[in-house]
């Protein structure tokens, strides 16, 4: 398969990019680095991207960031972070991509626990988590030419227990192979419309 890697820089996104490479031809796409720069919070970015990189069989997000902090401080402002971003960024790559991926093809988002088990200061998280996976059962009942679309939903991964784990106390961190498998099943599966808990 040809495929489209966004955020093939990242913790989670190196991992994937790793054994997707073993098999099929991957496409690295990210903010600063990579085959192809692209800005998912801007909708043009991500034209020029599929415009570039036609005729894929896959799209695979794990990127998307949102506001981390107290919900007391949280201005309307610091809620428009994630809707721009993780949200409304990962709903462009399928907006955009549903006209350009090839017939059978598939999106892979990607959004973590925070949507149904939330912690202190994620909340920007939470709210965007719980948009995504909704948005991934509605659509997959209306995509039209065989496409799936799926989801991706970790927990706190292993790998990046030394930046977080403060901020999940109690927290059974999961293994990036568990994680990395998420991604395989939606990609290389039939299935379509499923938030594939990693936790
Ligand atoms: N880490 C975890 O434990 C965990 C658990 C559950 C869910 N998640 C979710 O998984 C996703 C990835 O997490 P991570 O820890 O792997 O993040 P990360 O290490 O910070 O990597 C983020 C990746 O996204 C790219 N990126 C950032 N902003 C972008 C933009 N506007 N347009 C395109 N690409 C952009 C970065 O590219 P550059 O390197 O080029 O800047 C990088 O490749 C996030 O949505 C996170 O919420 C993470």
């Amino acid at each position: 398969m040809k495929i489209i890697l966004v955020g093939a820089s990242g913790t989670i996104g190196k991992k994937v990019y790793e054994r997707l490479a073993t098999r099929h031809e991957v496409i690295k796409a990210s903010a600063h680095q990579g085959n192809i720069i692209v800005d998912i919070t801007n909708r043009a970015s991500i034209e020029r991207m599929y415009k570039a990189v036609p005729n894929v069989d896959a799209v695979v997000c794990a990127a998307g960031g949102a506001h981390f902090g107290p919900f007391d401080n949280m201005t309307e402002d610091d809620f428009y972070i994630g809707i721009r971003d993780k949200m409304m960024g990962q709903i462009n790559l399928v907006m955009v991509g549903k006209d350009y991926i090839n017939d059978r093809g598939s999106f892979t988002l990607i959004t973590g626990i925070l949507a149904e088990d939330p912690i202190r200061m994620g909340l920007g998280l939470s709210m965007v988590n719980g948009a995504v996976n909704a948005f991934v059962k509605a659509t997959a009942i209306e995509l039209k030419r065989n496409l799936r679309i799926n989801v991706v939903c970790p927990g706190l991964v292993e790998d990046a227990v030394e930046k977080y784990a403060r901020y999940f106390p109690g927290h059974n961190p999961v293994s990036m192979e568990r994680v990395v498998k998420g991604y395989i099943r939606s990609i290389e599966g039939a299935n379509t419309g499923q938030v594939i808990k990693i936790y």
